[in-house]
């Protein structure tokens, strides 16, 4: 580094330690302290160098429990509002840049594994991570994650089907759907199993089954497939063996413990079958799974501004009231807001000064803008893909 361009950065650096007081709770501000359990803070340039200043502050390094980032996708595109709609163009000509994906290839992916390292060093232990990615890239990037926070710490694949079914005249299958790569930093990462709520109507032909205190149930089977070999689960049970190549799904002492509680059927042919209760279900609700649909809002603020309950989704699931949320790729704020609205507390990093001004619209009152030299960092980004 030159000595002008190290005296840049120092001066740069300076700025944002104003920011960031290594005392007390600093990170949020003044009115924010009136009200420490929610709030956020908004970092308006090149998330790499926030991405550092934040770890070099110990109020923040180490305390991210979730992050949601929604990078570019390298389409090699720019994204414009011109007159309140958002358009999507290869060139840029006419309405305002809100961002531009320009990066491809080789820089796309040193560009973005350089932000994943500084991601991971400031995230909790117990902290996770969503990447939000198209299907062009999200290999690659799946190769990056596995080699940054490790092939044991990934979770999930998420397929995000992200519009309607598509008429385009396209050689090939029409393209609905993106891809959310979900790692935890370790094992631990915070799982609040949030369940998919589920009716059961009066009508519904499984429970027809009504104990003798009202209840309607149904059964299913005890046994399910796959023989175990040395475990207790492929044990004879009063005498019962699981039906050749299966296993019970409990050990002997579990299932006795369920007669003793009711909960098996036993048929006249002396098939024994757990009960599932209607009102259980409803009140467990059901598991959710890894195919998502949540499309994207019909009259986006910003462009490619993802779907607001998609993120209130991934905010129950994995993290606490009062816990922080970052989105270092904020762009219109969606994840800040699900946060806000969720009791967490957040971190928005974006250099669009149009994505800046959104969420600021759509978070009015306890946003707090950190600006610097914008053009500096633009300058630092060329240089890295030229
Ligand atoms: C796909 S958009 C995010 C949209 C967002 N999820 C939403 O719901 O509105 C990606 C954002 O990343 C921002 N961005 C791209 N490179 C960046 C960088 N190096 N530093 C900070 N922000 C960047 C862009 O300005 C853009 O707003």
């Amino acid at each position: 580094m030159s000595a002008k361009s190290h005296h840049k950065k120092q001066r740069y650096y300076a700025r944002w330690k104003h920011y960031f007081p290594r005392d007390g709770n600093a990170i949020y501000s003044s009115s924010l302290a009136a009200s420490p359990e929610v709030g956020g803070l908004l970092i308006q340039g090149d998330n790499l160098d926030a991405l550092q200043m934040l770890r070099d502050n110990p109020n923040v390094c180490g305390k991210i429990r979730l992050v949601y980032i929604d990078p570019p996708f390298g389409t090699r595109q720019i994204f414009t509002i011109a007159e309140h709609r958002i358009a999507t163009i290869s060139r840029g000509n006419g309405g305002e840049v809100a961002y531009r994906d320009s990066l491809f290839g080789q820089a796309y992916l040193g560009f973005l594994k350089a932000r994943l390292q500084a991601i991971r060093e400031i995230m909790a232990d117990d902290g996770s991570i969503y990447v939000h990615i198209d299907c062009k890239v999200g290999h690659y990037v799946k190769c990056l994650m596995d080699e940054i926070f490790g092939a044991e710490n990934f979770i999930n694949d998420i397929t995000r089907i992200k519009c309607n079914p598509k008429n385009f005249n396209r050689k090939g299958y029409g393209n609905i759907k993106d891809i959310i790569l979900f790692y935890g930093k370790t094992r631990r990462f915070v799982w609040n199993d949030v369940r998919q709520p589920i009716e059961v109507s009066i009508g519904d032909e499984r429970f027809r089954a009504v104990d003798s205190d009202g209840r309607r149930y149904t059964t299913t089977p005890l046994h399910a497939p796959g023989e175990t070999v040395n475990g207790a689960t492929g044990k004879p049970w009063r005498e019962l063996r699981p039906p050749a190549g299966r296993h019970w799904r409990y050990p002997p002492s579990t299932l006795e413990e369920l007669d003793k509680k009711g909960l098996i059927e036993w048929s006249s042919t002396g098939n024994p079958r757990k009960k599932i209760y209607a009102d259980e279900v409803v009140r467990a609700g059901i598991k959710i799974q890894d195919v998502w649909v949540f499309k994207d809002p019909q009259n986006p603020k910003y462009p490619t501004e993802k779907n607001l309950e998609m993120l209130k989704l991934i905010v129950s699931n994995s993290s606490r009231p009062g816990d922080v949320v970052l989105d270092a790729f904020c762009g219109s704020g969606t994840t800040l807001v699900a946060a806000s609205e969720l009791g967490r507390k957040w971190i928005g990093i974006d250099d669009s000064q149009v994505a800046i001004g959104t969420v600021k619209r759509r978070l009015p009152g306890g946003v707090f803008m950190y600006s610097h030299h914008v053009e500096l960092e633009r300058c630092r980004l060329n240089g890295q893909v030229g």
